[in-house]
């Protein structure tokens, strides 16, 4: 078997991977990627479209935002609606910290430009993947390659960065590892369109149809999501029942705003999740991003979750393989966890405020919780404060 000799064996190539690799290369740390699609699959998912400020200040720091400082559009807040009003939440005025618009798939261009300028070792397409030994100090990687060919990757930890679906989370014991779970009744229906955005900054809507979010990925192109029922077959919306919903949940006609519909070049349904995994660690296993958490995208954390973990664990790691100090290694999973059970807690709090759950209950809770994040100082504070990101290390 061919076997490869690194000192981090990265699984999984999406933003958590990659950005991991990039960081550890800045201080001289060796890695392997390994990761079972295309570069081109990978780079192509429609997923996020919102960076907190932390994300950005990361990448900054790392060299990695030449191109989101001349294509991604800063924004001041959001707008929160409900029938007959709308209310802009100024995070700038409120924090002094603000959100980008720029997709994932360009912060997954940006990473993988940086990391072929270096001279990345990537496996893509692979299948099989294998973690063997990570309670010991020489943990691997086993895989089949893209030509078929058996290989390993010998390491002295192995980053588990495979998303959702991936092997790492599962090679920590079932007896050390505890899960917390919670599937809400609801989907979202998520479209990209080939029009210019009919609001400046993204609108996130509470309607007794269902929620309704008006984002956007650039000044030609905007995302749109509605609320639909679990399971929902995506052949049930045809483009004009989707336009319209939309005009109707996000008020078309009110105050003189108009939505402006287009061509539909994507349309997909995401289940949404709150998922944790604890401890994040386990020997030499690390789970950073979505391998150890899940987050409901309203409160637009999931991308932003990945990074901040990777902010942690970059150095933590670079500590313990240059001067063999593991503090921060040690320290890696409760530090991570402190901002994950946050943000999971924000997301939860944010879904269940915007989305229709049956109950007219909920519905007089919902609107009083939007008038007051709305109408006080304090609340929407605390809002724009989770929304706009606490600071690395929170
Ligand atoms: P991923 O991006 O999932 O990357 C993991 C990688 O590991 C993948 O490339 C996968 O192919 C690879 N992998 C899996 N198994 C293996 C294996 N056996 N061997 C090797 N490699 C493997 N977040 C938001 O904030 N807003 C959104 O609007 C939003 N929309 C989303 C829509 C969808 C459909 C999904 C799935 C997620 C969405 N998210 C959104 C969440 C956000 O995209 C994720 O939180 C983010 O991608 C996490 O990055 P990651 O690197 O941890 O995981
Ligand atoms: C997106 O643009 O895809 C997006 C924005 C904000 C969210 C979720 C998704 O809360």
């Amino acid at each position: 078997m061919d076997e490869t000799r690194t000192q981090v064996a990265i699984i999984g190539a999406g933003p958590a991977g990659m950005l991991l690799s990039h960081l550890l290369a800045a201080e001289g740390v060796d890695s392997v990627v390994v990761e079972t699609r295309s570069e081109e699959y990978v780079a192509s998912r429609i997923r996020a479209g919102i960076l907190e400020q932390s994300t950005v200040d990361l990448l900054r720091g790392s060299g990695l935002a030449e191109r989101l400082e001349d294509e991604g559009d800063r924004h001041r807040g959001i707008y929160l609606q409900w029938p007959e009003e709308r209310h802009h939440l100024d995070f700038e005025k409120l924090t002094g910290r603000s959100v980008w618009v720029y997709g994932q798939t360009e912060v997954q261009k940006d990473l993988v430009a940086a990391r072929k300028a270096d001279d990345q070792a990537v496996f893509y397409e692979i299948d099989d993947t294998t973690l063997d030994d990570v309670e010991t100090d020489r943990p691997s990687v086993t895989f089949t390659d893209a030509d078929g060919a058996p290989h390993r990757v010998v390491a002295d930890v192995v980053a588990g960065c495979d998303g959702t679906f991936g092997p790492s989370r599962a090679a920590v014991p079932e007896g050390e590892r505890s899960t917390w779970e919670k599937v809400y009744p609801y989907s979202w229906l998520g479209v990209l369109a080939d029009v210019a955005p009919s609001t400046d900054e993204l609108i996130y809507a509470w309607h007794p149809d269902g929620f309704a979010l008006h984002s956007m990925r650039s000044e030609t192109v905007s995302r749109l999501y509605l609320q639909v029922p679990n399971d929902t077959p995506v052949e049930e919306w045809s483009d004009d029942r989707i336009w319209e919903s939309l005009a109707t949940r996000l008020g078309h006609g009110q105050d003189g705003w108009t939505l402006t519909p287009g061509p539909i070049t994507e349309k997909s349904v995401l289940p949404m999740r709150s998922f944790v995994q604890t401890p994040m660690r386990h020997g030499r296993l690390f789970l950073a991003g979505d391998a150890a958490h899940i987050v409901p995208p309203t409160g637009a954390k999931g991308l932003n979750l990945a990074v901040s973990d990777v902010g942690l664990l970059a150095p933590a790691l670079v500590a313990l393989l240059q001067t063999g100090d593991s503090a921060l290694a040690d320290a890696y999973s409760d530090t991570a966890l402190r901002r994950v059970w946050r943000c999971t807690h924000f997301s939860w709090w944010m879904t269940t405020m915007l989305h229709q759950s049956g109950d007219p209950f909920d519905r007089q809770l919902q609107l009083s919780q939007l008038r007051w994040v709305t109408g006080s100082d304090a609340g929407a504070t605390g809002l724009a404060e989770n929304y706009a990101g606490l600071p690395l290390g929170y």
